[in-house]
């Protein structure tokens, strides 16, 4: 492995997963392949822009033509498909781009390797695939998937392609499932970054029903290092979860958030639901352990390290905060906030 094509590498992962792997494998090429949608920012990049080993490439993964050049242009032997839309929100507001990038444009990645015979695609995939878990439960790899929401439906239609590849055709693939990331260059819409960046600015967080749901919130950097891991020694055909393995209320989280930025719990509005909102997930993470991976942040202290990034490096977010986002921000939160303040009669 030397020439890694990571598609979606501007996004929050992706650009995390860029600047670990440039720094840990001096022979590495990292190529980024990505369309830069409102969720990818070459400022994620910036700390490698001058790196000669790192490689960009503006394109779609639905685009056959375009990424089998890529892959030939940079003799790609490996894929890392970070590439996907990736809001639940906005999959229940408006589906089409999630079937379009996640069930599409994987197929269209997996075909191009098989076709110019890649040595491995690593598909990064979703602990949302299992749905919602009951309290004592966790899932495990071989668990029937049982996704909820569009966006958790279009992640596991990617995974089966994946594993439909392997068996038809011996394409050398793995999937890595990964429990919520938190870290530095998270799109503000996701709950961790805009609470944050809403209690920075001393305005309401907008806490879906009794704020009660459990995630299990690792650090992005932890993430990547697994993912380095079953690169390098995760069996084809294998699935390997991602996470601490622990999780948290919602509520416990804000509590954290809100302490590390010194604000006050008042901020908290309860509003309307998610539709559809998954309660729990937790994920039994014995497997990717057994490749000598570990966590090395616990919830605390990856929701703090997140919290004093956001605090640090208003430069990166005010940016993404003014112009489109305020219109999403409106349709998503404006009634519900009035909602919440009892402006709106039902
Ligand atoms: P993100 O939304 O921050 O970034 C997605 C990136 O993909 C962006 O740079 C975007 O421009 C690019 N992209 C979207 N559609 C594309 C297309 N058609 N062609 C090329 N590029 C395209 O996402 P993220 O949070 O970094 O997630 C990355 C991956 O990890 C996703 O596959 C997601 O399902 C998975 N995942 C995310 C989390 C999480 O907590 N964020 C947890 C587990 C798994
Ligand atoms: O579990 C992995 C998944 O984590 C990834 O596959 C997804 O790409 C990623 O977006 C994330 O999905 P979630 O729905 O768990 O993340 P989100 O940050 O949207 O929400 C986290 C929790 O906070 C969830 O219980 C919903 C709640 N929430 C979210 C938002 C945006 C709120 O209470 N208010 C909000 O405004």
């Amino acid at each position: 492995m030397k020439n890694i094509l990571v598609a979606g590498g501007a996004g929050f992962i992706g650009s995390n997963f860029v600047v670990y792997m440039l720094n840990k494998y001096p022979n590495y090429h990292l190529v980024v392949y990505d369309k830069l949608t409102y969720a990818g920012n070459l400022d994620n990049l910036l700390e490698v822009s001058d790196e000669p080993r790192y490689h960009f490439v503006k394109g779609d993964i639905g685009d056959a033509a375009a990424v089998e050049a890529a892959v030939r242009d940079y003799n790609v032997d490996t894929i890392v498909n970070f590439a996907a839309e990736t809001h639940v929100d906005r999959s229940i507001t408006n589906p089409d781009a999630f079937i379009q990038t996640n069930v599409y444009g994987t197929y269209v990645l997996l075909e191009a390797a098989r076709r110019l015979g890649l040595e491995r695609v690593n598909q990064v995939s979703t602990d949302e695939v299992y749905g919602h878990v009951p309290h004592g439960a966790s899932s495990v790899e071989t668990d029937p998937l049982a996704p909820r929401s569009p966006y958790a439906a279009s992640k596991a239609s990617g995974d089966l392609m994946a594993l439909a590849f392997y068996t038809t055709y011996g394409l050398p693939v793995t999937i890595t499932r990964g429990a919520n990331n938190v870290g530095p260059y998270q799109y503000p819409e996701k709950a961790v970054p805009l609470f944050a960046t809403n209690a920075i600015d001393h305005q309401p967080l907008p806490v879906y029903g009794d704020g009660r749901q459990m995630r299990d919130y690792q650090w992005v950097g932890d993430h990547c290092a697994a993912i380095d891991v079953v690169l390098h020694q995760g069996k084809m055909g294998e699935v390997y979860n991602v996470g601490t393995g622990q999780a948290m209320e919602n509520l416990a989280m804000i509590e954290i958030l809100l302490k590390a930025l010194e604000r006050p719990a008042s901020l908290v509005r309860h509003v309307k639901d998610r539709p559809g909102h998954d309660r729990r997930y937790s994920l039994n993470v014995d497997k990717i352990k057994a490749l000598g991976w570990e966590p090395r942040y616990t919830l605390v202290e990856a929701i703090t390290m997140t919290a004093h990034w956001y605090r640090d490096n208003e430069w990166w977010w005010r940016k993404i905060k003014s112009g489109d986002y305020q219109v999403y921000y409106q349709a998503q939160y404006g009634e519900r906030l009035r909602e919440a303040a009892g402006e709106v009669m039902e």
